[in-house]
């Protein structure tokens, strides 16, 4: 799986001395994201359901902890229960609090018209993703309004656009893009910003196993019309939420960015 992390190693200290936690850590772009913010400075607590990551190798706050010289930590965190979501937003109290979260945990469920659908697969996927997205917001927000912080939510392509086959995603990916828009107003008077980072097709196990583009004729004829002809890396979106966690875009809330290769805007 392609995988560009390592370049930036050492570059910048954008995040130095602060406390992240990421949900989905384990594997993809949790992963990446987990490794990203501690090459920039940042201990990192990595909060999943499993330890192990999805693609293969090693647990990902063993990783940060031997490519670099932060501290990361792993709490078994399932988002759809809020107070796992805030066991794991305390454990950030051994790096100092919390200052940024980021909530990334999320599966693509049930991917079939909505006259099919199994309305608990459905419940289950909104669970996670929704619900998830809710409950690290909350649990993050009643620390930041003490001395600030960042939060970025993970919502899709899918959570600005409609996709037919993936209604449920969308809608669950929806209402993390306006959840966020409104818990911006809200704590923006405190010093929190909060974004929103939409990706395109990354390859991840998502999209090898899950969604099954990578390497598909569909996923070859999808890429065809994607401005830059390929999808994505984990460490692309990485880049961004660090740039929105950092004080590089301490004026910017309540905003969006897509991480998509041109595909949205450009068909
Ligand atoms: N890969 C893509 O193309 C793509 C595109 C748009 C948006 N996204 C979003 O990016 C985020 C990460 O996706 P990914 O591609 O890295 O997927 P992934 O499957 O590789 O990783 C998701 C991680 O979330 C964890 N997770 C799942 N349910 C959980 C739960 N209830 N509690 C805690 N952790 C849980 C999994 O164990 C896994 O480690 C998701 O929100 C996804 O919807 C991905």
């Amino acid at each position: 799986m392609p995988d560009n992390v390592v370049r930036y190693r050492s570059m910048t200290e954008l995040l130095t001395d602060r406390a992240a936690v990421v949900t989905g850590a384990a594997s993809g772009i949790g992963r990446a994201v987990a490794r990203e913010f501690a090459a920039h400075g940042a201990d990192v607590v990595c909060a999943d359901v499993r330890e192990s990551p999805r693609e293969g190798g090693e647990p990902t706050h063993e990783l940060v902890a031997s490519e670099t010289d932060r501290e990361a930590a792993f709490v078994d965190c399932d988002v759809t229960d809020y107070d796992d979501v805030e066991r794991a937003v305390a454990a950030a109290d051994a790096f100092g609090g919390i200052d940024v979260m980021v909530n990334n945990a999320g599966v693509v469920g049930p991917q079939t018209p909505v006259v099919d659908l199994d309305v608990d697969a459905y419940r289950d996927l909104v669970a996670v993703n929704l619900d998830g997205v809710v409950h690290g917001s909350k649990a993050a927000a009643l620390r930041m309004v003490e001395g600030g912080g960042s939060i970025v939510n993970v919502s899709s392509i899918a959570g600005i656009t409609g996709y037919g086959g993936l209604a449920p995603y969308s809608a669950s990916k929806g209402g993390v893009t306006l959840f966020s828009y409104a818990l911006a107003a809200e704590l923006g008077p405190d010093g929190v910003r909060v974004n929103v980072v939409h990706p395109g097709v990354i390859e991840t196990a998502m999209t090898t196993d899950d969604y099954a583009l990578v390497g598909t004729d569909e996923g070859e004829d999808l890429k065809a019309s994607i401005p830059l002809r390929r999808f994505g890396r984990p460490a692309e979106v990485a880049g961004v939420c660090t740039f929105l966690a950092s004080d590089l875009a301490g004026f910017v809330t309540a905003e969006s960015v897509v991480v998509d290769g041109g595909s949205l805007n450009s068909r």
